[in-house]
């Protein structure tokens, strides 16, 4: 996948994700409550901030097209392998649909483990050739409460 591939597709990103992820959304805050600031890696648009208040909401995603989208939250541009932010930065730390698109999985993982302090939401796309690594490593650096398998993305629920 092109590194600018989701800055090519914004324009239809909502006709093609909207519905789909905010299935995904409503089901994993049927499941957790997330109290407190909430990191969004590969935030994309931002859906969430349609269903928690966006104030507490921080945006990462390296495409600038996608968080122009993102209306309601602040938004910072970067990469989960390298996150600016101080360890322990962040009550919760969420990352939707996301994660098989990172270059260097545990690097993302290790990245949002430093800047979260309580609870952690991962998303990633079930089909994904990542997904035994992700799994692998998401066991290895977290305490995992739950996996999910969804339609399309398997859901792990854990904690530092
Ligand atoms: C399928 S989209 C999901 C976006 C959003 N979470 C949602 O639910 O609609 C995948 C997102 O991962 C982002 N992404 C790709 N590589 C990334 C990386 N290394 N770090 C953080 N985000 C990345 C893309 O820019 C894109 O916004």
């Amino acid at each position: 996948m092109s590194e600018h591939y989701y800055d090519i597709i914004s324009d239809s990103y909502h006709e093609l994700y909207k519905e789909e992820q905010g299935q995904k959304i409503a089901l994993v805050l049927s499941m957790v409550k997330l109290e407190g600031s909430i990191l969004d890696v590969g935030a994309g648009p931002c859906y969430l901030s349609s269903f928690v208040d966006s104030k507490h909401i921080v945006a990462l995603d390296p495409s600038e097209k996608l968080l122009k989208m993102a209306k309601n939250c602040k938004t910072v541009v970067g990469y989960a392998e390298s996150i600016p932010f101080d360890d322990d930065t962040f009550d919760n730390v969420v990352s939707f649909t996301a994660i098989q698109n990172f270059k260097d999985v545990k690097k993302g993982l290790e990245e949002m483990k430093r800047v979260g302090k309580k609870q952690f939401v991962f998303t990633f796309v079930k089909d994904s050739p990542k997904r035994e690594r992700i799994i692998f490593y998401v066991k290895e650096l977290f305490k995992v409460d739950r996996i999910i398998e969804d339609d399309k993305d398997v859901i792990i629920i854990a904690k530092k």
